[in-house]
C-alpha cells in the first residue's frame, strides 16, 4: 500500500512516521508513505497557499491551483484508490472505515489548513471526506496521521502477533476486555483468580463477558449497531 499525504506542514508529520510499528511497517515494505510539501507547487513567486475568502470574514482558504497541480502530478504516476480530504465536517472516522481503507493500494490524504480548502477543490478531486470527531484541529495533518496509524496497523504483516488487530477494540463492535502483566497482585491488588488458572476455555469466556459488560456500561450505544 502506499499513502501520499499532502500538506503545507510536512515537519508536523515526521514523527508520527518515524516509530515502532509505523516505521517498521515501512522498513518491511508493506506500507510506503510519502508526504509532500505542497509549497513545491505555489506557483507565485511567495510561494503563497492561501488567499482572503471571497465575501469576506475571517481566516484564509487554501487555493485551488497548488492542489490541483500536487494531485494532479500524482495522478500522472499511478492510479489512487481515494484521494481523502481530512475535515471536521467528513464522515467520522471508525473501525470499519479503517479496514476498508486498509484493502486500498494507494490513496491520497489532503490536509486541510486555515479556514479550509476552495469548496472547488473537494467537488472536482476529493473522493472521501474524514473527520476523525467532533471537535477542531489546528490543521488535518494530525487528523492524517490518526487516520493512517488506523490504516498501517491493520495492514497483513504489520502487527508481529497476526491476531492482535482481531482482538482490539471494536473489531466487533466490542470494547476490549482489561489485561493483566505480572506481578500477580500490587500492594494488594490481585489479577482475577480466572487468569492465573490456566484453564483456556474459561479464560475466553471471562474475557467475553468482560468485554460485553464493558460495552453495555461505557459504550451501549455500540451494542445497538
Ligand atoms: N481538521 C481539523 N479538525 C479535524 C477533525 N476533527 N478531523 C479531521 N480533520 C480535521
Amino acid at each position: 500500500m502506499r499513502i501520499d499525504i499532502i500538506t503545507c506542514l510536512p515537519k508536523l508529520l515526521e514523527s508520527p512516521f518515524s516509530h515502532s510499528i509505523l516505521q517498521r511497517a515501512q522498513d518491511k515494505g508493506l506500507v510506503e508513505v510519502v508526504v509532500h510539501d505542497l509549497r513545491a507547487w505555489a506557483t507565485n513567486k511567495q510561494k503563497q497557499l492561501d488567499d482572503y475568502a471571497y465575501g469576506g470574514g475571517a481566516g484564509m482558504v487554501m487555493m485551488i491551483e497548488p492542489i490541483d497541480l500536487c494531485i494532479s502530478e500524482l495522478k500522472s504516476q499511478r492510479d489512487y484508490d481515494e484521494v481523502i480530504y481530512m475535515t471536521p465536517d467528513g464522515e467520522r472516522l471508525n473501525q470499519g472505515v479503517a479496514n476498508q481503507l486498509s484493502l486500498k493500494k494507494n490513496i491520497i490524504i489532503l490536509c486541510g489548513h486555515y479556514k479550509g480548502v476552495d469548496e472547488r477543490v473537494r467537488e472536482a478531486f476529493i473522493t472521501r471526506e474524514m473527520s476523525i470527531g467532533d471537535y477542531v484541529l489546528s490543521g488535518g495533518e494530525l487528523a492524517a496521521a490518526v487516520l493512517s496509524d488506523a490504516i498501517i496497523r491493520l495492514i497483513p504483516g504489520v502487527l508481529s502477533d497476526e491476531t492482535s488487530a482481531l482482538t482490539d477494540s471494536f473489531q466487533d463492535n466490542l470494547l476490549a476486555p482489561p489485561v493483566y502483566t505480572r506481578p500477580a497482585e500490587y500492594k494488594g491488588m490481585k489479577v482475577p483468580e480466572v487468569l492465573l488458572s490456566g484453564h483456556q476455555q474459561k479464560i475466553e469466556d471471562w474475557r467475553t463477558q468482560q468485554s460485553i459488560e464493558r460495552t453495555r456500561q461505557r459504550r451501549p450505544d455500540l451494542l445497538d449497531e
